[in-house]
């Protein structure tokens, strides 16, 4: 028998562990979707509409047809039948532009694919793709800013949210409001914005008889093929999606865009595989944005602080197509504590491509107006906002009256502010300064839905000591491929080098999108199950194996831990590795299985489960060279357990980056005449980048949330991204005593 010599590996968990995808990505060889080369592959380039409302009337194809080199110009008489999808049960069959493309010969949207150039080589492609000439019954576009809901009832059915436009709604919320002593009327836009992920969309096509393989940058590839799937009128099983690696997505690779059918279409007709990379500019209209939005927050207060009534009334911008609901009221009716509340939300249709969910859907421009109107409310009431939330931090969830599971907020608060130094602010505006510049210091609130979806996971353990976990989830970059073998090497014993690590591929079992910040925690008590299900049958194999030395014990008189088998009573001492167990049974491996239930969407739960947090941040402001930085920046996040802090520690920072480019930077702008997006490229849409990123000072609480999971752990991602505008707001207000409303701040603004 072999005694473990080493001392006891500590818990891989709550551990820095850097990726053990890692090595992969720095050498080049992490294989994303374009990476992969088929024989005989041809190469797709849509044609875009250059009109944003309207009907195509003709398509000349003649001179792209001649091009040598070109296969086909695809369109609507030629690109065979694509048929809609429809939402099923269990959060699949989402997409959010529900017209396949060419179902019809309307534009909607500029930019909208209307032909499709299939090619030996992608410059052939785009070379015919560009000699198409579409001739168009022009209609004049709506790509209006102001927004102002339309009448038309919304039946519309929504991926997420409500479909009344009556959100939530307790007391009297007007009539407190008019007796209130101390009033807040103010509205807050924020812009369209366009998610800007390194890699772009891409899909290769590959039909062998009536199966479809598709490689995709995919947030969901198990969504993704149930869509194929109805769109191809196959069954599930002849869809496959890959999606190994994923140069991040925001939100834009949650569900299917239009690229994909067409690309599985057009190599359908052919026979070949097709692949299509959709363009940067492609992807300012055809992957999706986050919505435009206009929100009014009304808040009324004693002159001590107490809210008395809260109004959020928020419109926001849609497409023709699409049935994305920006929820920007959804942590309006819990966040703070306020007897009388009403939200409500309309929506404003206007040609342009379908919006989409974009890191913190709804919450982040939501949770932008109401944070920054709780700093105007503490500047009107010469309360330090600080002092203001606390005042009105709610006891339990008001909305659905249940407990929250584990709301930590005010210690966030407390631990943001000590850090920070907020004690030394002093408030009246451009008071502080610093090397001769003005310093502006505010802050801000964060929350962010935590809850689980279905998740299976299966589990190997062999006969050479190591581990295999597979689940068709994926690892946008977040680090999901570094968790699955946190956990594996957890329940099992087998250290991270020896846990080898299989998503990203729908023919795995079914795996949660990467999204809602929601994977590592739907993923947990899957991988578990699936651990401790082999670990079941380890049991069993070690008292059924002649000469095992467990023969005569019953499986329940066993344990296993640190990847030892051995007899309750005994102690791990004495202990004999798995590996030993399957190599006497002439085993190779063994095989578990787990499986668990999604929580997300239970309209009763017991318990209100949401992830909580605060920023503070400074801002310096240089009033002679219209200089505006964010000089730094100090974040808490109560997010339940982390598993691991190093990789969170980056989701954090990175959210954070991006709050500066949306309170900063980011804005797509469309042309009123013909409704394209006029920034539809790198260098005019504007991103914060390393030159912008301050100091990030990044704070974890520790309150594990066992609602969520055993491990207590909830997710991180878009919480780091929530309320650090109307943080940057503040500051700005507070350096330079100019309210902006409107997002994103230029420097325009401040020149007054
Ligand atoms: Mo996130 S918008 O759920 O990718």
């Amino acid at each position: 028998m072999r005694i473990r010599s080493e001392t006891p590996a500590i818990s891989p968990i709550g551990h820095d562990t850097p990726r053990v995808d890692g090595s992969k990505k720095v050498t080049g060889t992490a294989q994303y979707t374009s990476d992969f080369h088929f024989p005989g592959m041809l190469y797709a380039v849509p044609v875009e509409a250059t009109i944003a409302y309207g009907r195509v009337i003709k398509l000349d194809t003649a001179a792209a047809e001649k091009m040598p080199g070109v296969r086909v110009i695809f369109h609507r008489e030629n690109i065979g039948k694509i048929f809609r999808s429809v939402q099923e049960p269990g959060f699949e069959g989402i997409c959010e532009e529900r017209r396949p493309p060419f179902e019809d010969d309307v534009v909607r949207y500029y930019g909208q694919y209307i032909a499709l150039a299939v090619a030996d080589t992608f410059e052939t492609a785009k070379a015919a793709a560009d000699a198409v000439r579409a001739t168009y019954a022009k209609e004049k576009p709506n790509v209006e800013t102001d927004l102002q809901a339309d009448d038309e009832p919304d039946a519309v059915a929504t991926t997420f949210g409500s479909q009344e436009r009556l959100q939530s709604q307790r007391g009297d919320a007007e009539g407190a409001f008019e007796s209130a002593p101390v009033k807040l009327d103010q509205t807050y836009v924020t812009p369209t914005e366009a998610h800007n992920p390194l890699e772009l969309h891409a899909t290769t096509a590959i039909w062998e008889g009536s199966t479809l393989t598709l490689y995709e940058s995919s947030q969901g590839v198990v969504n993704l093929r149930g869509v194929l799937a109805q769109m191809f009128g196959l069954p599930k099983e002849n869809v496959r999606v890959i999606s190994k690696f994923v140069g991040s997505g925001f939100g834009s690779k949650l569900w299917p865009w239009t690229q994909c059918p067409l690309a599985a279409a057009a190599a359908r007709q052919l026979g070949k595989p097709v692949r299509l990379v959709v363009s940067r500019k492609m992807m300012f209209q055809s992957v999706g944005h986050r919505p435009r939005t206009q929100q009014r927050v009304r808040l009324g207060a004693t002159r001590d602080g107490k809210l008395v009534s809260l109004q959020h009334d928020y419109v926001y911008q849609r497409s023709m197509l699409d049935a994305h609901h920006e929820d920007c009221g959804e942590a309006t009716p819990f966040q703070y504590s306020v007897p009388n509340l009403r939200v409500t939300f309309g929506r404003a249709k206007r040609n342009i491509g379908a919006g989409a969910d974009m890191r913190g859907p709804g919450r982040v421009p939501g949770l932008y107006a109401t944070e920054s109107a709780m700093n105007e409310l503490a500047d009107l009431l010469k309360i330090d906002p600080v002092r203001l939330r606390i005042l009105n931090e709610p006891k339990i969830d008001e909305s659905l009256g249940v407990p929250f599971s584990s709301r930590h907020l005010l210690e966030c608060f407390e631990l943001g502010a000590e850090k920070f130094g907020w004690s030394k602010r002093t408030p009246e505006v451009g008071s502080m300064r610093c090397d001769g510049l003005v310093l502006g210091w505010g802050m801000a609130g964060s929350s962010w839905v935590a809850a689980r979806f279905a998740a299976e996971a299966s589990l190997q353990l062999r006969d050479d000591g190591t581990a295999r976990i597979a689940c068709a989830t994926q690892d946008i970059g977040t680090g999901t491929y570094t968790i699955l073998a946190q956990l594996a090497s957890q329940k099992t014993g087998v250290p991270l080098d020896k846990v080898e690590v299989d998503l990203g591929d729908s023919s795995l079992p079914a795996g949660p999108i990467s999204g809602g910040s929601m994977a590592t925690g739907s993923v947990v008590p899957a991988v578990f199950a699936a651990a401790d299900s082999a670990i079941a049958s380890l049991r069993t194999i070690a008292t059924t194996t002649p000469g095992s030395p467990f023969e005569k014990r019953k499986p329940d008189e066993l344990s296993f831990d640190g990847g030892l088998i051995f007899v309750k009573a005994d102690g791990a001492a004495k202990g004999v590795p798995f590996a030993d167990l399957l190599r006497r049974a002439n085993l190779r491996l063994v095989t578990g299985s787990g499986k668990s239930e999604a929580t997300f969407g239970n309209p009763k739960p017991k318990f209100s489960t949401h992830s909580f947090g605060c920023h503070f941040v400074e801002v310096t402001w240089q009033a002679e060279i219209a200089r505006l930085r964010v000089s730094r920046v100090v974040t808490v996040i109560d997010a339940g357990r982390i598993i691991n802090p190093l990789a969170a520690r980056n989701q954090i920072e990175g959210a954070v980056v991006m709050g500066i480019g949306m309170a900063l930077f980011e804005h797509t702008s469309y042309d009123r005449q013909s409704g394209a997006p006029i920034n539809s490229n790198l260098a005019d849409y504007i991103v914060a980048v390393n030159a912008d990123a301050p100091p990030i000072d990044v704070h974890f609480l520790d309150f594990p949330d066992k609602e969520i999971n055993e491990l207590g752990a909830r997710g991180i991602g878009e919480i780091g991204l929530a309320g650090v505008a109307a943080g940057i707001t503040a500051a700005v207000y507070h350096a330079t005593g100019i309210r902006v409303r409107e997002l994103p701040v230029q420097i325009g603004n401040l020149l007054v």
